[in-house]
């Protein structure tokens, strides 16, 4: 059976990166599959506490997604929205992913290279498991499709290795528990459209980023008409007009990046936008952009804002959503301890 499961970190400043790469995508997949959506706070807290701001930062920015996820449409009642930490088989079947992955597969992530930097001794253990937990999310649900933007890539597939190691190593249980010859589903990711890599306004070979300290390298979903305007007139660009084909934009990301959002945002293609904007000046092409993201962001930005202020709703929803996915959560961790031998 085919589901989605996706999942974004409450750390504060969501962008456009996140809303053209997940958020919509959630919003899109709602009409043909049972959805799983999921803030994932225990995620949130494997950097260092000055990264994620503390526990009333980590309240606030639970509810804020929570808020961008209802703003943005997705609907709470059809689907299931919560936050992993109210839901305990996350944890216990990260332990058991932890037992079945190797320290060299986790040694080999980017995003962990990245985020620990330089000083990794002193990186939390969690950040380094932080992809077991997140095959845990996934595989909880069974999920079969899971959108996420370029970065989450090398994580997916390790999902897929721990899944298949895991079928692997436990197979004459899992046949003998009557699951058959796998018990967890080969997850597809769904990368997918123009803006999978959404890059940093300020330099287009970087991604755009909820930690770049520069707040002009990026789109926040709760930026009001004049600051999107400011930070789309600022954005970096090349003397040269834009180019009329799609081939045009190789070797100038920032030209890519701009037209890529633009396509994003009004479903369109690239090369469709082009044969607009084609030849033309930035200028003109920037003020067409603005007018865009603020008629698409500006309404979810502002509903964002209606719905923080009455976290008493939030609330209620995020309990519900955790009670519906602790349902289809529990016996699949039931079904994990029967086929590891845990007596229960
Ligand atoms: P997170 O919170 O960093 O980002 C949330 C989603 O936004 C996407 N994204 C982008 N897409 C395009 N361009 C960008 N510049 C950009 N920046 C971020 C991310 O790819 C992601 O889809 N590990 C995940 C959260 C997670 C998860 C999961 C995702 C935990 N468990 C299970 C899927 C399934 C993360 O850190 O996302």
């Amino acid at each position: 059976e085919p589901r989605v499961f996706s999942g974004v970190q409450p750390t504060g400043n969501l962008h456009l990166g996140n809303y053209l790469g997940a958020i919509l995508k959630f919003v899109e997949m709602q009409k043909s599959f049972d959805c799983v959506y999921c803030v994932v706070d225990m995620h949130a807290i494997t950097q260092p506490i000055s990264v994620w701001g503390g526990p009333k930062e980590l309240v606030r920015n639970t509810r804020e997604v929570t808020a961008a996820f209802l703003a943005a449409g997705i609907d709470p009642t059809r689907h299931v929205v919560f936050n992993q930490s109210r839901v305990d088989q996350h944890a216990e079947l990260a332990w058991v992913f932890n037992c079945v992955a190797r320290i060299g597969w986790m040694n080999r992530m980017t995003q962990f290279k990245d985020k620990a930097g330089k000083d990794r001794e002193n990186a939390s253990l969690g950040l380094l498991a932080y992809p077991s937990l997140m095959a845990a999310d996934i595989l909880l649900y069974k999920a079969t499709h899971v959108p996420v933007g370029e970065d989450q890539k090398q994580h997916l597939e390790l999902t897929r290795d721990i899944a298949q190691k895991f079928n692997n190593d436990f197979a004459e249980s899992i046949a003998e528990q009557g699951f058959g010859d796998a018990f967890f589903p080969l997850t597809e990711p769904l990368i997918q459209g123009p803006a999978t890599r959404v890059m940093s306004l300020r330099d287009g070979t970087k991604k755009m980023s909820k930690s770049d300290p520069s707040d002009l390298s990026r789109i926040n979903l709760t930026d009001d008409r004049d600051t999107i305007a400011q930070k789309l007139r600022k954005a970096k660009t090349d003397p040269e007009p834009l180019p009329s084909e799609v081939e045009g934009l190789a070797g100038r990301p920032e030209a890519d990046n701009l037209v890529g959002i633009y396509a994003a945002l009004s479903g369109r293609a690239a090369a469709d936008v082009l044969g607009e904007f084609g030849g033309g000046q930035f200028s003109t092409f920037k003020s067409a952009l603005t007018d865009l993201a603020v008629d698409k962001l500006g309404p979810i930005g502002g509903e964002m804002k209606r719905l923080v202020a009455d976290p008493a709703h939030i609330d209620a929803v995020l309990a519900a959503g955790a009670d519906r996915a602790r349902a289809i959560a529990a016996p699949v961790m039931n079904a994990v301890k029967d086929i590891l031998g845990f007596l229960r």
